[in-house]
C-alpha cells in the first residue's frame, strides 16, 4: 500500500510529526510520505485547503492555530471531536473529509502505557491543571473512560467554570493554583496541560510540587524541554513522572490507525524521541 499524509498548521517547520509518521509508514510495511502544508496566517486558508483537496491525500493532521478553523471545511465530524470542539486528524476517503480528535485518547494511551494500573482503576483522584484546549480534550476523554473524580485548577476560575459547565461535571471541584498547591498530594494523578514551563521560559513551574511522594503520578504535556522543571521538581520530591513527548507519539499512533486501520507499536520510538529532544 502507498499512503500520502500531511500536516496543516503554522509554524510547522520544526514539527516532529513527519519523523513519527514516516517511521510508522516503514514499520507498517507501507510506502508513502508525510508532507508539510504550512499555512501562513496572512494567506487565504480556503485557497490552501482547495490545494490540499486537489492533492488527494489519504489523511492529514491539523495543528495550531487551525484545529477549529478546519471544521467548516469537513464533510463529517466525529462525535468526540465535536464535543471537544477541535480537530487534529482528518481522514480523507472517496473525496469525503471526516474530522477526529486523537489528542485526549493519545494522552490516555500514553499514560496507561507508562502506568498500566491507571487503566484498571477509574476511581483515581485526578487533578487537571489548566482549562484551555488541551485540558478540554484530556478532560473529555477521561470522563468518557469513566474517571469520575476529576478536579480542575486554573489561574482564572472563570475558564475552569466554563469547562465544568460545558461537560456537566457535577462532581468536579474548581481550585485556584494556590489552593491546588496546598492539596496537591491528595491527588493520585496530576496533569499539567498549560504551556507554562515550555521553552524558552522553561524554568517556570505552575505550582510547587515539593510535597509530593511516590504515591503521586505527575504528568506534563509540555515536551520541550523533554523534562520540564515541573517534572524535575516532582521527581526530586519522589513522585512518579510522565513526560509530554509520549502523548505526541500516541496521538500520532491513533491518527495513523484512523488512516490505515493499523496500530503501529511505539516501542523504541519513545526512547528515540526522548533522546532527540534531549540533544
Ligand atoms: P491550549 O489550547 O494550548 O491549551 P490555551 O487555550 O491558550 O492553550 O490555554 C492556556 C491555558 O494555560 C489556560 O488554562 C491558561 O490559564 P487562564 O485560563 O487563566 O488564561 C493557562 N496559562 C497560560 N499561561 C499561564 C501562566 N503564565 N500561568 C498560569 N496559567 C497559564
Amino acid at each position: 500500500m502507498e499512503y500520502r499524509f500531511g500536516l496543516v498548521g503554522y509554524p510547522i517547520e520544526h514539527s516532529l510529526s513527519p519523523w513519527i509518521h514516516n517511521k510508522f509508514i516503514l514499520k507498517a510495511g507501507f510506502k508513502g510520505n508525510y508532507a508539510l502544508y504550512e499555512i501562513n496566517t496572512t494567506e487565504s486558508f480556503a485557497d490552501r485547503i482547495k490545494e490540499i483537496k486537489n492533492d488527494m491525500l489519504d489523511g492529514f493532521n491539523v495543528t495550531v492555530p487551525y484545529k477549529q478553523t478546519i471544521i467548516p471545511y469537513l464533510d463529517d465530524l466525529d462525535e468526540k471531536a465535536a464535543a471537544i470542539g477541535a480537530v487534529n486528524t482528518v481522514v480523507c476517503k472517496g473525496g469525503k473529509w471526516t474530522g477526529y480528535n486523537t489528542d485526549g485518547d493519545g494522552y490516555l494511551r500514553s499514560l496507561i502505557q507508562a502506568y498500566p494500573s491507571i487503566g484498571q482503576d477509574t476511581n483515581k483522584n485526578v487533578l487537571i491543571i489548566g482549562a484551555g484546549g488541551a485540558a478540554r480534550g484530556i478532560l473529555y476523554t477521561l470522563g468518557q473512560k469513566g474517571f469520575n473524580h476529576i478536579d480542575l485548577a486554573n489561574r482564572t476560575l472563570d475558564s475552569a467554570h466554563k469547562l465544568k459547565d460545558l461537560f456537566n461535571l457535577d462532581n468536579t471541584n474548581l481550585l485556584t493554583l494556590s489552593e491546588a498547591e496546598n492539596v496537591l498530594d491528595s491527588y493520585d494523578i496530576i496533569i499539567q496541560t498549560t504551556s507554562v514551563g515550555m521553552k524558552p521560559a522553561q524554568e517556570k513551574t505552575i505550582v510547587n510540587v515539593n510535597k509530593l511522594t511516590k504515591e503521586n503520578i505527575v504528568s506534563d504535556i509540555v515536551y520541550q524541554p523533554v523534562t520540564t522543571a515541573f517534572l524535575k521538581d516532582a521527581e526530586n520530591a519522589g513522585a512518579r513522572i510522565h513526560r509530554g513527548h509520549s502523548m505526541l507519539l500516541y496521538q500520532a499512533q491513533y491518527a495513523f490507525e484512523l488512516w490505515t486501520n493499523i496500530r503501529v507499536e511505539i516501542n523504541e520510538m519513545d526512547q528515540e524521541l526522548f533522546r532527540q529532544l534531549e540533544g
